[in-house]
């Protein structure tokens, strides 16, 4: 079967391969908890106030959408992973944030991709359900990015796809 691209080209997927897609996205989100569980709390000095109080509110989003997409996982009739992708830690406030931009700029890519393929599959309650996971996903990247003082990432290689910022 073939791969997930960026390319806005239809993309052959099977439900299975999907459950896979999703429990990846699920670790992904794992990982997240536990990035904005700690780095809310450690970020200290006034500068970092605004962005603590922000990052403990992307903690508890992170928990709703793995809450989210381990329902579908289940729903394809597969067992929800268990195990979050590694969290790179640093006493660097800024190189905090960075990391969670970067995961961020990851996740965002896979659920574009991860909506097309439940279209693929015709499961388009489940495209919506991640297409408002995603708008979150995109509210973080817009917040990590201002906090770090740069411009929002354009991931966006799709004809379709809107752009949030332009490329740096
Ligand atoms: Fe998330
Ligand atoms: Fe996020």
């Amino acid at each position: 079967m073939a791969e997930s691209t960026n390319d806005g080209n239809e993309v052959e997927i099977s439900r299975d391969r999907l459950a896979d897609l999703l429990n990846e996205d699920l670790s992904r989100e794992y990982q997240a908890i536990i990035a904005y569980v700690v780095y809310s709390q450690v970020l200290s000095g006034a500068e970092y106030m605004d962005i603590a109080t922000q990052l403990e509110l992307h903690a508890k989003q992170e928990l709703a959408h793995a809450l989210i997409i381990s329902r579908q996982i289940d729903y394809l009739g597969k067992m929800p992973a268990v195990t979050p992708k590694p969290v790179r830690t640093s006493k660097n406030p800024t190189d905090m944030l960075r990391y969670d931009l970067d995961n961020e700029n990851e996740t965002i890519r896979n659920y574009r991709d991860r909506i097309r393929q439940c279209e693929a599959l015709g499961e388009y309650a489940m495209a919506e359900q991640i297409r408002q996971i995603l708008m979150q996903e995109q509210d973080h990247q817009i917040d990590l990015a201002t906090a770090l003082g740069v411009e929002v990432p354009d991931l966006s290689l799709g004809p379709k796809e809107r752009t949030l910022g332009k490329r740096r």
